[in-house]
């Protein structure tokens, strides 16, 4: 869609949407947001907030909350938060992405 992506990162998150999908289906109780898909979708983050330089202004989001990070992404989304960087990087994501990106970094480490 957005741009091309490596053949085998799609089959994994095509994958990792199916799965999900009959997982919902079998145990509704499982949890909503996929971190596995997070994780996924977390590279085009990690190249600004992956390593968090002492001269880098970039907030480390490794670690925070998980509703405060989708709330936030979801503010920029709506230009609630001025920042243009992430207005951008969020206005092309949908809920069930904010979801699990927030889901992964909540429980995510810092690279090192
Ligand atoms: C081009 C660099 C860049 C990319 C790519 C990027 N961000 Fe950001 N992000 C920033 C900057 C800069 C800020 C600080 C903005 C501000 O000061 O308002 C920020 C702020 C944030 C915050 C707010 C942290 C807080 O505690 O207030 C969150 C959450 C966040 N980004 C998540 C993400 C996610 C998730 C992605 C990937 C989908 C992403 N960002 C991609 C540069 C980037």
């Amino acid at each position: 869609m957005r741009r091309a992506k490596p053949a085998r990162r799609s089959a994994t998150r095509l994958l990792a949407l199916c799965g999900g999908m009959a997982l919902g289906l079998l145990s509704p109780a499982a949890h909503g947001a996929d971190v596995e898909y997070g994780r996924y979708l977390s590279t085009e983050c990690t190249t600004c907030h992956g390593v968090s330089k002492a001269e880098s202004t970039i907030p480390d989001i490794h670690g925070l909350g998980e509703s405060h990070i989708a709330e936030v992404i979801k503010a920029y989304r709506t230009k609630a938060l001025p920042n243009p960087v992430m207005q951008n990087v969020a206005a092309r994501l949908g809920d069930e992405e904010i979801a699990a990106l927030a889901a992964y970094f909540a429980t995510a480490k810092r690279p090192k």
